[in-house]
């Protein structure tokens, strides 16, 4: 079993696709990438360290119980667990232009609910480079993970992971 994984949702589109393009960059480090339907919450205690993949769709949806919201689903199901002693990372997909008052706003839900457990969280990015004028998901000029607009700027999207990539493997210490 490996010590680190990616849990990313939704399946079939651009999360996915950045948890593959991440996953590439991370095999040698035992790193497994699993979609969050697939993955059995039993092995949080034998992980230590976590990549979380999330899009923002509608800034409501991720404090809706209701639906297929598998990452709200996640923290219902953790909600008395702790996180301490384990490294999160989160990476965010989101559109600057067609959402600019919400961009990556569901990096924010997962940095609270990764606070609430006591997780440490690596992988701040800079907010130079994206264009919006409001998102839950930053602070004090950086994202809560790596947020990526593969709606408006996917050219931009191999080099960003690239460099966060290796952000991670220090902050991590891989
Ligand atoms: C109905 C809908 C609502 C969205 N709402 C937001 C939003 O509030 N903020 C944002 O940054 N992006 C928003 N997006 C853009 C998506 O996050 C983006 O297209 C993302 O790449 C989708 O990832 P997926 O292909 O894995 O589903 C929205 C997209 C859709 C279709």
């Amino acid at each position: 079993m490996k010590k680190n994984v990616i849990l990313y949702w939704a399946p079939g589109g651009n999360v996915e696709k950045a948890a593959k393009n991440i996953h590439d960059l991370l095999k040698d480090y035992d790193f497994e990438m699993i979609d969050l339907v697939s993955y059995d919450i039993n092995q949080i205690n034998n992980t230590q360290r976590f990549i979380l993949g999330i899009a923002t769709i509608g800034a409501e949806i991720w404090r809706d119980a209701k639906g297929d919201n598998y990452w709200n689903d996640f923290f219902v199901k953790t909600e008395n667990m702790s996180f301490k002693d384990k490294q999160f990372a989160f990476f965010g997909l989101g559109d600057q232009v067609l959402y600019p008052d919400h961009f990556v706003d569901a990096l924010g839900y997962l940095k609270e609910e990764v606070e609430k457990r006591n997780g440490t969280i690596v992988g701040r990015w800079p907010v130079e480079g994206y264009t919006f004028t409001d998102s839950e998901g930053a602070a004090d000029g950086k994202f809560f993970g790596l947020a990526l607009d593969e709606d408006q700027q996917d050219s931009l999207t191999p080099e960003r992971i690239q460099k966060w990539v290796a952000q991670l493997k220090k902050e991590m210490q891989l």
